[in-house]
């Protein structure tokens, strides 16, 4: 399969690392271009026990591959995993999604056939629903 990590923190690199190196194609996409840099140098930016390793194998193996480039990254793959941070908003016990939004604008933008998302940032229930409720008012708004 195809997969795009959006995120390449704990979740994203490590859950990304992991899909590459049972065989599927992964592409991991961040907006901190120092982290990608790092990464496309063979150095991890987190410290997880075996993932430099894993990095660099299925690196090598053309199975994974990081970039900023977030049109590439989406439109190539099949399946999205949004894994981008979700903050206590300033000030409040809620959570804060704009990470989530922001990537989810994106998702749509680049997507110009059916993809599978999924959420594995922290969420509230419900935000599923949402994100495929926008997704049906955009489609909707592009028709009429
Ligand atoms: N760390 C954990 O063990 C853990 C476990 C379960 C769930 N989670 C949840 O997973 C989510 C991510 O956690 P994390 O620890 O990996 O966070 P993190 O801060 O380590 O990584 C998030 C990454 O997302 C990137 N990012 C933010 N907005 C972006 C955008 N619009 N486009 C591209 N990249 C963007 C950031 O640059 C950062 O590298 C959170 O919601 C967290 O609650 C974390």
């Amino acid at each position: 399969m195809k997969l795009c990590m959006i995120g390449t923190g704990y979740v994203g690199l490590v859950s990304g690392v992991c899909f590459a190196d049972i065989g599927n194609q992964v592409v991991c996409v961040d907006k901190d271009k120092t982290k990608i840099d790092k990464l496309n140098f063979g150095v991890s930016p987190i410290y997880e026990p075996g993932l430099d390793e894993l990095i660099k194998k299925n690196f090598l193996a053309k199975r994974l591959s990081f970039t900023t480039n977030m049109n590439k990254a989406i439109s190539k793959s099949d399946i999205i995993f949004i894994c981008v941070g979700t903050p206590t908003r300033k000030g409040s016990i809620k959570v804060d999604l704009s990470f989530v939004n922001k990537c989810t604008k994106e998702i749509f933008k680049y997507s110009k056939r059916k993809k599978i998302i999924v959420t594995k940032s922290t969420v509230p229930v419900g935000t599923g629903d949402e994100i495929e409720s926008r997704k049906i008012k955009s489609t909707n708004s592009k028709n009429s």
